[in-house]
């Protein structure tokens, strides 16, 4: 396989901890890249006004891989209040430079994986008949579309008129007609039927590929007809290209409720933005979560692979780090497979399966402490030494 070339992008705060930890775990099963630094995060608003610069756009359009860390973004006054002096009142505004990536290079499939690792103490587990614990094996892979649904951006609060005019074009609208604007937000759920099949496709496709003979989509299409409808009507023709693999069309909220009873029943999993965000990130808790948290964002030329936990900034000064990399780690495994490099990402996979049913390295998160430099003296390890654990046993 040619050389690569990887954008690491730390960002902001335990984004700066985790992903070097990752680069040593890539460069210890020997992928073949480089890394080229880039910017983006908070540090770039304050003093540049852009918290993704257009350079960093530059590297990833040209490379085509990135991994990244985490940013931190604050409310609204702290966001003015922390723009450098100069820059100030100049009509910079403040965009998720998360959300100007997925946006940018139409990362339009974000996948999440939630597996358990056993002897991980974090795990799901309940009470079986007979009274013992049952901790069952958790194997999803959840497909969040990632760049429309109610995180499209199309929303206001005292819409102009023309907008309230086209709403109330819809019968539905007369229950609001008396409201007044200030106190009217509307923010729009929008779904594209290109969009939906590519979602579907991806999963229908990772299913095949893995064995798994059923695909949920996990939507709510008995109520929000057309948006989530589309999504299952897409899928149920999709399907047809699959033989074996059937559809489950799970609602939402009634998937909620079947991952805290049966969350081993689940294998692949489909929906929009916000059903997709609540429900990773519902699973994920099931297997350690936001340690273990990991994702990809794939477009069609570019893919960013991230953990899915923020910059923690209440332990971004603590030296040395009291986090814990899995994520970061795990996230860079999906990137390995992204490139055709599974065997790499399985023997990482493998090294830290080892190392959390060791049980002798755990960084306090998986030890149930409340993070602070207190948690060393109760036997955590720190994140360098929970990577070095993993690295010995490569
Ligand atoms: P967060 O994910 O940064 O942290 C929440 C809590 O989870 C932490 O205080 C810590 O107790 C724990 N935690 C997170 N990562 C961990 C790790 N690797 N190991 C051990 N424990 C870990 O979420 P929060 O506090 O809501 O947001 C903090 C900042 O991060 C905000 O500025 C927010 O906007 C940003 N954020 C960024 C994201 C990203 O870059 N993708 C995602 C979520 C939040
Ligand atoms: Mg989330």
């Amino acid at each position: 396989m040619a050389k690569r070339t990887i954008v690491a992008m730390p960002g902001d705060g335990i984004g700066k901890a985790v992903l070097p930890e990752a680069v040593r775990v890539l460069r210890a099963v020997d992928f073949d890249a480089e890394y080229v630094h880039g910017d983006i995060g908070w540090e770039f608003w304050c003093k540049e006004g852009n918290a993704l610069p257009q350079r960093t756009i530059d590297l990833l359009e040209k490379h085509k891989i990135g991994l990244f860390g985490a940013i931190t973004s604050k409310p609204k006054d702290k966001t003015e209040a922390e723009l450098s002096p100069e820059l100030k009142g100049k009509g910079f505004v403040y965009y998720s430079p998360i959300v100007t990536m997925r946006q940018h290079f139409d990362l339009d499939i974000c996948m999440r994986p939630c597996v358990s690792f056993p002897g991980n103490p974090l795990n799901f587990v309940r009470r079986s008949r007979n009274g013992q614990i049952d901790e069952p094996k958790i194997n999803a892979m959840i497909f969040r579309q990632n760049t429309e649904c109610l995180y499209a951006g199309v929303e206001w609060t005292n819409p102009p008129k023309a907008v309230r005019d086209a709403f109330e074009t819809h019968p539905k609208m007369k229950a609001f007609k008396q409201v007044a604007g200030e106190d009217l937000a509307i923010s729009c759920r929008i779904f594209t039927r290109n969009a939906c099949r590519r979602i579907v496709r991806a999963a229908f496709d990772y299913a095949k590929t893995n064995g798994f003979k059923a695909v949920s989509i996990c939507e709510k299409p008995n109520v929000v007809r057309e948006t989530s409808g589309m999504m299952l009507s897409e899928a149920k023709q999709i399907a047809k290209d699959y033989p074996g693999i059937s559809v489950w069309d799970t609602n939402i909220d009634a998937m909620m409720m079947w991952l805290t009873k049966n969350p081993e029943d689940y294998h692949v999993i489909v929906a929009g933005n916000l059903f997709g965000d609540i429900v990773s990130d519902g699973f994920a808790g099931l297997v350690g979560g936001l340690g273990f948290a990991c994702s990809a964002n794939v477009g069609r030329e570019v893919a960013v692979f991230e953990p899915t936990h923020g910059s923690a900034p209440k332990y971004e000064k603590l030296t040395p780090s009291i986090v814990n990399p899995i994520a970061m780690i795990l996230s860079a495994c999906m990137m390995l497979d992204h490139l055709g490099e599974n065997a790499k990402a399985e023997k990482i996979r493998s090294a830290v399966a080892a190392v959390v049913a060791d049980g002798k390295v755990r960084t306090y998160d998986m030890m149930r402490l409340t993070g602070g430099p207190d948690v060393f003296k109760l036997g955590a390890a720190n994140t360098t030494q929970i990577t070095d654990a993993i690295i010995a046993k490569l």
